[in-house]
């Protein structure tokens, strides 16, 4: 079965493809959450079993470990690994010094545990990620169950001394049910418009009793690779201050995985 691909997907999809470069055999991989992960998870797959790589992976929620068994990838958890060479992950928004907002679909506290046990974090993503200042998305929290209202309001009140656009906050549903994370939390959603100062709302945020974890990903990021719907893949990379630009032409039949679900 072959179809076509949305630009959204193309551009996750090359996004991905081009992320895989930083994989080698043996490394432990981190592997992110979303659609944007689940393409580089399957990439990832198709090379195990048709190049030979041997990577342990480390995956940031019960959703991509499931994709990541199907697809052949050795499963580990983080306290099997201790470290990792690499984690690559999507992200909801990334500014010029590759600070992030992640957490859109609720994984940010194992993100966030196995990014920062990673030498290397690298992000992939489309070009709509790409903000001047974090924000627009609203800034997940992690809380936890017990007396989420509460927390939720001490939230509120802390945001009036913080430099954002926007105060308001609601709590995550799916139909009519709170979310509930991996670790059996609640996700707050925050909409800030614009974040003014990241680090001090970060710091203001996680010392709120409840609290678990932000979405505020600041100075963890390495490098991300951006993709576009044409198949054009950007890099930038922080530390060797480098972009690079190269087109993939990806479209060639059977060169294309037949689930796009996430
Ligand atoms: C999940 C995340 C995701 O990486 C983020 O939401 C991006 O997802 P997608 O690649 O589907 O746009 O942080 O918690």
């Amino acid at each position: 079965m072959t179809f076509e691909l949305s630009p959204i997907d193309k551009a996750k999809f090359v996004a991905a493809k081009r992320a895989t470069r930083y994989v080698e055999s043996g490394m432990k991989v981190g592997l992110g959450t979303g659609s944007t992960a689940a393409w580089l998870v399957r990439c990832l797959g198709e090379m195990v079993r048709d190049d030979g790589l041997r990577i342990k992976g480390v995956p940031t929620s019960s959703r991509t470990a499931q994709l990541a068994r199907e697809v052949g990838i050795e499963v580990i958890s983080l306290d099997e690994a201790k470290w990792l060479d690499l984690t690559i992950d999507g992200a909801d928004e990334y500014d010029s010094d590759l600070n992030l907002i992640k957490g859109g679909g609720g994984a940010l506290l194992q993100e966030k545990i196995v990014a920062t046990a990673s030498d290397q974090m690298v992000v992939i993503a489309d070009i709509s990620k790409q903000v001047d200042t974090l924000g627009a998305f609203p800034l997940p929290i992690e809380v936890i169950p017990f007396g989420w209202q509460t927390t939720k309001a001490l939230v509120e009140e802390t945001l009036i001394g913080m430099d954002v656009l926007g105060r308001t906050t609601s709590l995550r549903m799916i139909g009519d049910h709170p979310f509930v994370t991996d670790e059996g939390n609640h996700i707050v959603d925050l909409h800030l418009n614009r974040i003014g100062n990241p680090r001090q709302l970060s710091l203001v945020l996680n010392q709120i009793p409840g609290v678990v974890e932000n979405g505020l990903f600041l100075d963890i990021c390495d490098a991300v690779v951006i993709g576009f719907g044409d198949g054009r893949v950007e890099v930038r990379d922080i530390n060797k201050g480098a972009v690079e630009e190269e087109r993939y032409d990806f479209l060639e039949e059977g060169n294309l995985f037949t689930d796009i679900s996430d």
